[in-house]
Formats: C-alpha cells, sequence, structure tokens
C-alpha cells in the first residue's frame, strides 16, 4: 500500500477533475495530430504513472480500438480509476520495474511523470516493453498563463500564509518530487539519448475560459469547480504537511472564505455577468518511436 503521492502531492479529486477538463473531447484535436497514433490499429497502450486515471479514460474514447493499460504505484489513485474509468486496466505497479513482457505494447504514454523519474530508468522500461516500431509519447506540461477573478482574489492574511508556508515546505525534497526536470529542449534530446528515434516535438494549449460561450455550461462549470477543489485541497494539504503551521482554526477559517469566494464567482456565471477569469494550459508532447530490428 503506498498512497504518498494522493496524500501529501495532490489530491485524487482535485486530479481527476483537471485532468478530466484538460483532456475533455472538446480539446481531442489538440493532442490527436502530435500523437500521430494509427487508430485503424487494434493497439496495445500503456500509460505509466497513469494516477487517477482521466487520460487514459480519454485514450479509451479517442482510440476506441485500443486495448488501455494505466499503471500507477499510488494504491488510492488505482483503485479510484478502477471506479470510474471502465473499459480500461488499471495496475498498481513501478514504472522503474514495469510488470509485462518485453515487446507487449504498441504504445507508452506519460503526463507530468517525466520530471519525477531518473531518465534512464524512466525511459529503459518503456524501450523494453514496447515492440520494434512502437511509439513512446512523453507528456510535460510547461510555463501556462492564470489571470484570476477579482471575486476570488485571496485575503490579506492568507497571501502571507501561503508566503510564509512556501518558505518553509520543503516536501519537493522530503517526497523526491520534481527531481528531475528538463527544458523544452532538453525533453527532446534526453529521449533521443535514450534509444528513441524519429522524435518530434509539440506543444497543445488548453484553453480554460469559462466565459467564453463556447463552452458548454457543465464545463465551464467544471472549470471553477476545478479551481475550487485545487484552492480547498492546497489548504487541506498544508494541514497534513505542517500542522504547526497551518492550524486547525486558521484553516478551517481559510476553507469558508474560499467557499465564499467561489459560490460568488458560480453566482456571478449563472446571472451572466463575465469575469473572463482564465487559465491556459501548454503541454509539451515529445514523441519517439523504438527502432525496428534489422
Ligand atoms: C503529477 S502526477 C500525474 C498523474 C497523471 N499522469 C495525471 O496527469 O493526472 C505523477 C504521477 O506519477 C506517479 N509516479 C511517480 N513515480 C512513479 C513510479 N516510479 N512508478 C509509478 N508511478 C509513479 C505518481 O504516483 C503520480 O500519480
Amino acid at each position: 500500500m503506498n498512497n504518498t503521492w494522493s496524500v501529501y502531492i495532490q489530491g485524487t479529486q482535485t486530479l481527476y477533475l483537471t485532468r478530466r477538463l484538460r483532456f475533455h473531447d472538446l480539446f481531442r484535436e489538440q493532442y490527436r495530430p502530435h500523437f500521430a497514433l494509427d487508430e485503424a490499429k487494434p493497439l496495445r497502450i500503456l500509460e505509466i504513472g497513469c494516477g487517477p486515471g482521466a487520460l487514459a479514460g480519454a485514450l479509451h474514447r479517442w482510440y476506441p480500438k485500443a486495448e488501455i493499460v494505466g499503471i500507477d504505484r499510488d494504491t488510492e489513485f488505482i483503485r479510484f480509476a478502477q471506479e470510474h474509468e471502465p473499459g480500461v486496466t488499471f495496475v498498481e505497479g513501478d514504472a522503474t520495474a514495469l510488470p509485462f513482457p518485453d515487446g507487449s505494447f504498441d504504445v507508452t504514454i506519460s503526463n507530468t511523470v517525466s520530471e519525477h523519474i531518473e531518465p534512464s530508468r524512466f525511459y529503459a522500461e518503456q524501450l523494453r516493453v514496447l515492440k520494434p516500431g512502437g511509439v513512446c509519447l512523453v507528456l510535460s506540461a510547461r510555463r501556462g498563463l492564470h489571470a484570476g477573478a477579482a471575486c476570488l482574489e485571496a485575503s490579506e492574511a492568507e497571501k502571507t500564509f501561503w508566503e510564509r508556508f512556501m518558505r518553509e515546505d520543503d516536501s519537493n525534497e522530503r517526497f523526491a518530487v520534481c527531481q528531475y526536470p528538463l527544458s523544452e529542449a532538453e525533453l527532446p534530446l534526453t529521449m533521443a539519448r535514450h534509444g528513441f528515434a524519429q522524435i518530434s516535438s509539440a506543444f497543445a494549449l488548453i484553453d480554460l475560459t469559462p466565459d467564453h460561450p463556447r463552452f458548454p455550461a457543465d464545463v465551464a462549470r467544471d472549470m471553477i469547480e476545478a479551481g475550487r477543489q485545487t484552492a480547498l485541497e492546497a489548504l487541506n494539504t498544508a494541514r497534513r504537511l505542517s500542522p504547526e503551521l497551518a492550524m486547525e482554526d486558521v484553516i478551517g477559517s481559510f476553507t469558508a472564505e474560499t467557499n465564499e469566494r467561489f459560490d460568488r464567482r458560480l453566482a456571478l456565471y449563472e446571472q451572466g455577468e463575465k469575469q473572463w477569469d482564465t487559465a491556459v494550459s501548454i503541454t509539451q508532447i515529445v514523441r519517439g518511436v523504438k527502432a525496428e530490428v534489422k
């Protein structure tokens, strides 16, 4: 049983909700041309570090002929994914010791995982389980753009709390998170250095602006709720990581204020009072091919 990630780094519900938006069918064409997979074939696709399963679920919808398998070492993520993404097989396990035979997948894919695993171990296992000619897809989040609504601005007390918390927080080192970050240029070079050929690199731009009329109301509400979940989860995680700084009563009052702010944002949306708050995420998609045996 390993729940470190879901308890201390990113909560299950928040990760699922935010990724379900990022991999919503509305954005499918931001990704699919860069994945460049043969949709006519019954591909076997392995998602490494699948978390609660939102990308695996999207792959199941986008490639109906494919068999999708997701693997993650967090027990709670796998339990949640099995419950919420029918049609996908989810397995608990380690990306550096994949429990699959050599040459058993046509595609490996991962989203925001490569920066957490030492590259030679990350790529060696994917190279091993891929068939000759198989495709490795590495998705990596890049600096996006964020503009909050005035009604969502935190109080001075909460801002001061976060400044202090960030100064003292050592959870990335404590839980070995993001120990192998690579720039936009280094990521494709690293994939090539670890045995892949025909490398390409492209970017998907996902624009989450609830007030834009192109988004149906249920999607717009999900965008606002994803913001609420993220903010509430950050407070909960702070309490778990540092109970002496993030005391029960302090977190309790910030939680109530956060809910009030997001209730107000939702009410403005329902009234049609546009705020134009936005979150634009940029995902780098690096693609490489395992050489055919001569
Ligand atoms: C930033 S999260 C991304 C989760 C998911 N890909 C998504 O986008 O929602 C990183 C994930 O990698 C998983 N992970 C990190 N190291 C791993 C390893 N060695 N083996 C399996 N999973 C790992 C974590 O448990 C976590 O679910």
